[in-house]
Order: C-alpha cells, then structure tokens, then sequence
C-alpha cells in the first residue's frame, strides 16, 4: 500500500537537531536550531514564565475549546505589543489578530487565506530565507520566487537591487519581510531603508507578510516592531506572523499570531471570519496553555516589566558572544574579515562556510551550524566559545 512513498530526505534544521541529539560525543556543541541556550547551556526557564505559570497553577479551572481564533485576553494584548499601546490602528478596530500554533502556524493560515482569496498572487522570499518559508507558502498552493536580499561579497544588503525587484512586481504580488534578525543572515534593514521601501509596496500594491520571530534579540522589544509600526502609519494593508517560541522561551508550547492589518474594522472582520474558517478546517482551534502564558505575562504589569527586562539580558548575552567570538577568531585567523559577527543581528551568523566546511566542522570537531553556514549565535557560551573559534579557524584553514 505505501511502497510507492518516497522516503522523507529529512528537515535542514529539525533533522540536523535531531543528529546531534544522539551524537554521543560529550564536547559537542549545537549552533544549528535557532534555539536561546543560557551561559550553562540550557534552554532557559525564564522567570517572568516561572511566575506566571505559577499563577495560571494557583487558578486551575476548566479547559474548554477555545475559539477558532484563540483566547480573547492573548488577541488583547498580543497587538498592545506589537503596535503599542494607544495605537490608533487598534482603536479602529481594523486589525484581525488570531493566535496562532507558533508563528509557522500563522504563516500557513496566512498562506491558505491567501491562496483562497488572492488566488492568482505568488509570493517572493528573500534569497536566502528561512529554510521553511518555501515549504509552507508551496505547501499552500502558492508559487514561490525570491527577490534578490544578502550579498555574498559584502556580508551586507542588497537593498538596491532588492528594491528595484520589488518594484517590477505585479500588484497583489505577497512580499515576504523579516520584521527584524533575518533568518538565517542577521542582515536587517535599517530604518532609513523601511522608509524607502514602503512607497515602492504602496506603489505597486504588494502584499507584505511580515515574519516577527525574534522581538527584542535585534535592538529592543519596542525598536524591533519598527516595519509593523511603519507600514501601518503608512496605511498599508498587510500581515504580520509573530512568535513567542525564542522572546519567552516557550519553543514547545507552540504560541504565536497572525495580524491583518487592514483598511478598516469592517474588512477586518471579514478578514478575521476567513481566518476562523481557515484554522476551523486545519486544527480547529488552537492549544491553550502557551497563550494564556502570554496572555499572563503581556497584561501583568510587573511581569510585562519582568519580561522586558529578561529579553533585555539574553539580546546582551548574545551581543557579548559575539563579541568574544570576534576577538578569538580574529586573533586565530588574521587576516580576514569576522566583522560579520558584529554588524549580524539577532540569533543567527551567515558564516560563509561551504556545505563541506560545515560537515567538516560537525564531523571532525562536534560543531554543529546549518550545511547554509547558518550560525546561532544564541548557542555559544563562555565554556564553548573558543572551542567553536578554534574548529572554525581550523576548517578555515583547510
Ligand atoms: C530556526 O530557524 O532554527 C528556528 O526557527 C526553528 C525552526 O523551526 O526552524
């Protein structure tokens, strides 16, 4: 009966987690999955989480289904963060926000809504982009292509070449942005470059759909959120997929949301009916755990507060990483240019190795990055940092 199925080659980031899950060897180190580990190495446990868990324990109640588009409190105050508080936008009442199964789930609700009622719209990824964007949006029935983002010379922005496509595109054309700390480069575009790019989406009608995984590891929460906040003044209508799996630490709880931004409360609810309709026919209704974690923290004052400044401390711990990693690797390999891994933002390097450097490093030394020579930074740690330093400049020299 399943003979003909072809066999799965596996996942570039899952599966090669998965390897080094059994990799038996004591030294190894995993800067594949873009996972926040601590200076100890462990996933944390933070304590704005602790204690809201601890007050969800104190008040264990019935678990019934929650609505298609997810918990009232979690839609309250997921836009509070994202847009501000007192943001005329949600006055208006002319955003649709629905919580989502970790912002992947937001992403394919997005792309099925999108398929259904943008049918003739292809969307265009960055090159590169998350290994999965391609998957998802495919997977939904769209056509995928990609519209020109890192420079391999430079380790910088193709911002030129990236806006001159984008404005050759057929209107209602999906233009998938990362909000902030690209994945998988850390090459992010400033403000200034927002600001440019936004007449060339309103021009052209293009459909953006923002991907926010990384709130607070870039600059802070609130500079973060600077694209949703600036294509919203500029009265763009767009989507915005946003996750809480690296910004609490709650990776298997599997919480995020999807936002339209739309003209008005009217289309908004629209909006919001076909996304119900959308998840009512994937999963139902979404877990309810993670979001009312969220939820908790998000309209607790002195948790909020707590949470901030917890994000504050982990985006300065991978910032100090990088650093360390910059001066060990400098030192050990002169002559070429590491400032990469200062100018790169959030939880990812694109190191430049070739798929045979990175196997190199995996096999011979127990170093793990993505075969793209994608770096989580957010993996390395005082007791591993010049260990990393010293395979890289190993498999560097040849
Ligand atoms: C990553 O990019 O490593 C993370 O977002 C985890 C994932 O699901 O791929």
């Amino acid at each position: 009966m399943f003979a003909h199925i072809a066999p799965y080659a596996g996942d570039p980031i899952l599966s090669l987690n998965e390897d080094f899950q059994k990799d038996p060897r004591p030294g190894k180190i995993n800067l594949s999955i873009g996972i926040y580990f601590d200076d100890a190495g462990k996933i944390p446990v933070m304590e704005s989480v602790r204690k809201a868990e601890a007050v969800l324990a104190a008040h264990v109640g019935p678990k019934p289904y929650l609505p298609m588009e997810g918990a009232a409190n979690f839609r309250a105050v997921v836009p509070k963060l994202l847009w501000g508080e007192g943001h005329p936008a949600i006055a208006e009442g002319r955003i649709a926000t629905m919580q989502s199964v970790g912002s992947s789930g937001g992403l394919k609700v997005g792309a099925d809504f999108i398929k259904t009622w943008f049918p003739d719209s292809a969307i265009w990824l960055s090159d590169p982009t998350w290994d999965n964007h391609k998957a998802v949006f495919e997977g939904a029935g769209l056509t995928v292509h990609t519209y020109p983002y890192y420079d391999n010379a430079t380790g910088g922005l193709r911002f030129d070449a990236m806006r001159d496509t984008l404005a050759t595109l057929p209107p209602k054309s999906v233009v998938l942005l990362h909000a902030c700390c690209h994945n998988p480069t850390g090459v992010d575009l400033t403000k200034a470059q927002w600001d440019a790019l936004i007449p060339v989406l309103k021009e052209r009608q293009l459909i953006a759909f923002l991907d926010l995984a990384y709130q607070g590891f870039g600059d802070s929460i609130e500079e973060d959120a600077y694209a949703v906040r600036a294509l919203t003044d500029s009265g763009l209508s767009f989507f915005v997929a946003n996750s809480f799996s690296k910004s609490m630490s709650v990776y298997g709880e599997r919480c995020g949301a999807l936002s339209v931004v739309c003209p008005n409360a009217a289309e908004a609810a629209l909006v919001l009916g076909q996304l119900k309709f959308t998840v009512r026919r994937n999963y139902s209704n979404p877990p309810l755990h993670g979001g009312q974690l969220v939820a908790t923290i998000l309209g607790t004052p002195e948790l909020k507060a707590l949470w901030f400044s917890e994000v504050d401390a982990m985006r300065t711990r991978i910032q100090a990483m990088r650093q360390r990693l910059h001066a060990i690797i400098s030192a050990k390999v002169p002559g070429r240019d590491f400032s990469y891994f200062l100018t790169q933002r959030g939880m990812f390097s694109y190191t430049g190795l070739t798929v045979a450097q990175a196997d190199r490093l995996r096999e011979e030394f127990g170093v793990y990055v993505l075969r793209s020579g994608r770096m989580c930074v957010a993996g390395l740690n005082n007791g591993n940092v010049e260990r990393t330093a010293e395979a890289m400049a190993a498999v560097l020299a040849g």
